[in-house]
């Protein structure tokens, strides 16, 4: 015999004979059989026990089938009513429709149909469990694509935000970030132009000073529009964006999507960046200007930190620099003797096509080249006769002094190498580490020629300064010995302007 006992079913009637035959019918084939005498007991019934089926009269006293039905369908729209009545009337059968009764028994009821009535509502009601089941599943599906692709949508942002701290936090000059901020804006918001504008509070002007995108030289002049437009902008402290651009308010017909947004440091508008649209369907949205804003505090936040940073560094340059002062100022004698070696380093450095930043680090070495001085005692750094041997090797010792007073700081590795070799030799005679030739960094190559030069020169302590000729030639006669042949010639090139 087939298993009904979990097949629970509720007959509904207020004749006690129907509920009895039902009941009697159904427990024999082995169903669950619960029976109410009218709604009020039935709904009573349903909230404790979980039901398969209810089969309902429909004129009873308290509570009729069709309020009945109408209840169920409330607290639960999956559990199937079946309507039984002596008297169906087209109103009663429209009426049990609207409540969501499945089926519709004639009376007197033939038990056998309510057992096929039931059998045929459990097979649909499996059917249409599964379909919920089913749908469901489409949409946690697609709850799920939705999810994962809003996840995709964050991570890219997040990945743009790191990418544009980033390239801030590697810039370490001011106009290094003017140009990161055009690139990032061009590139992030997908702009076929982005320019960065400063801004002069005195006469009210802007001045582009970074530009990324299709006009890399220059654009048009600014339009009086445009000017407005940035006026407005650093007004009010806001970005300012024109979705559609169709030339009504004064910006270039040729830009389609345009977006200005002010930059600020310690809340004094240092200018504004632009990003424009030239071409194609693209329109800039919120989201763009979103970005662009994120782009725009960051950078403001480095240029601020370099401008602390570019402080920071000339002031440790003038404190190492005073040491030199100070330690010059112990020996008259070599008083500016720094000044004038980073003086004719960078004059022999230029003559031989240094680079800017070559030129820099010259004049940087050449004031301190001699630092390491500080950490040798007076008696024999301002000894006015000859050296004895110790002493000299007492001496020799301050270009790696010096190189690590200045490496300390961390920030000055070239510079640091530099005074490092200011004493080797060409020929791999000299000090600290003996390098030899083109393994010597040019620029002590350099400062050398130029210290050589110079303290011979001038006064010193043990002896007075050569003449000039003398000296000149004491360089000639020192190339590929102690100096690299190449520096020595451009040195007597220039050695009149000396
Ligand atoms: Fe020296």
């Amino acid at each position: 015999m087939v298993d009904n006992s979990k097949h629970t079913i509720l007959v509904v009637d207020d004749e006690e004979g129907i509920l009895e035959i039902s009941e009697e019918f159904f427990e024999r084939k082995g169903y669950t059989v619960y029976t109410a005498r009218n709604g009020v007991e039935a709904i009573d019934l349903i909230k404790r026990v979980k039901i398969c089926c209810c089969f309902t009269d429909i004129n009873m006293p308290e509570m009729d089938g069709l309020e009945l039905a109408e209840q169920i369908r409330k607290f639960d729209n999956t559990l199937p009513v079946v309507v039984m009545t002596g008297y169906p009337s087209l109103d009663n059968t429209i009426r049990t429709l609207k409540n969501g009764v499945v089926d519709f028994l004639v009376k007197p009821v033939n038990l056998e149909q309510m057992e096929l009535s039931f059998r045929r509502i459990v097979r649909e009601r499996g059917l249409f469990v599964e379909n919920l089941i089913l749908r469901e599943e489409v949409e946690r599906q697609e709850r799920l694509k939705a999810l994962n692709d809003e996840l995709i949508a964050r991570v890219d942002e997040v990945n743009t935000f790191n990418r544009i701290m980033e390239d801030f936090s590697s810039s370490d000059s001011s106009h290094g970030i003017f140009s990161k901020v055009v690139e990032l804006s061009q590139e992030v918001v997908k702009a076929d132009e982005a320019v960065f504008y400063i801004y002069t509070e005195q006469d009210n002007s802007f001045v582009s000073i970074a530009r990324s995108g299709l006009n890399p030289h220059g654009g048009e002049e600014l339009s009086d529009g445009t000017r407005d437009l940035f006026h407005g902008v650093i007004k009010d402290d806001k970005p300012c964006l024109v979705f559609q651009n169709n030339g009504n308010n004064g910006i270039s017909e040729n830009i389609r999507s345009f977006m200005v947004v002010p930059l600020k440091i310690r809340e004094k508008t240092f200018g504004v960046v632009t990003a424009s649209v030239l071409s194609g369907a693209r329109r800039f949205g919120d989201k763009d200007v979103y970005y662009m804003n994120f782009i725009t505090q960051k950078a403001a936040s480095a240029i601020e930190n370099i401008a602390l940073y570019e402080n920071i560094y000339d002031n440790l340059f003038s404190t190492l620099y005073a040491f030199v002062a100070v330690l010059e100022a112990r020996d008259p004698y070599t008083r500016k003797h720094s000044t004038r070696v980073a003086e004719i380093g960078h004059m022999i450095g230029k003559e031989m096509m240094c680079e800017d930043e070559e030129l820099d680090i010259l004049n940087f070495a050449g004031h301190l080249h001699d630092i390491g001085k500080i950490g040798i005692r007076d008696d024999i750094l301002l000894k006015p006769g000859r050296l004895t041997r110790e002493e000299y090797e007492k001496i020799k010792e301050h270009p790696a002094i010096g190189a690590d007073i200045v490496g300390k700081l961390g920030l000055w590795d070239r510079e640091q190498e530099i005074i490092r070799h200011h004493h080797e030799y060409y020929d791999g005679t000299g000090y600290p580490d003996g390098l030899m030739g083109h393994g010597i960094p040019k620029l002590s190559r350099i400062l050398s020629v130029a210290d050589a030069f110079d303290a011979m020169a001038s006064d010193r302590a043990y002896r007075k300064r050569m003449e000039r000729g003398k000296v000149l030639a004491i360089i000639k006669e020192g190339k590929g010995t102690q100096f690299d042949p190449e520096v020595v010639d451009v040195f007597l090139k220039i050695a009149d302007r000396v």
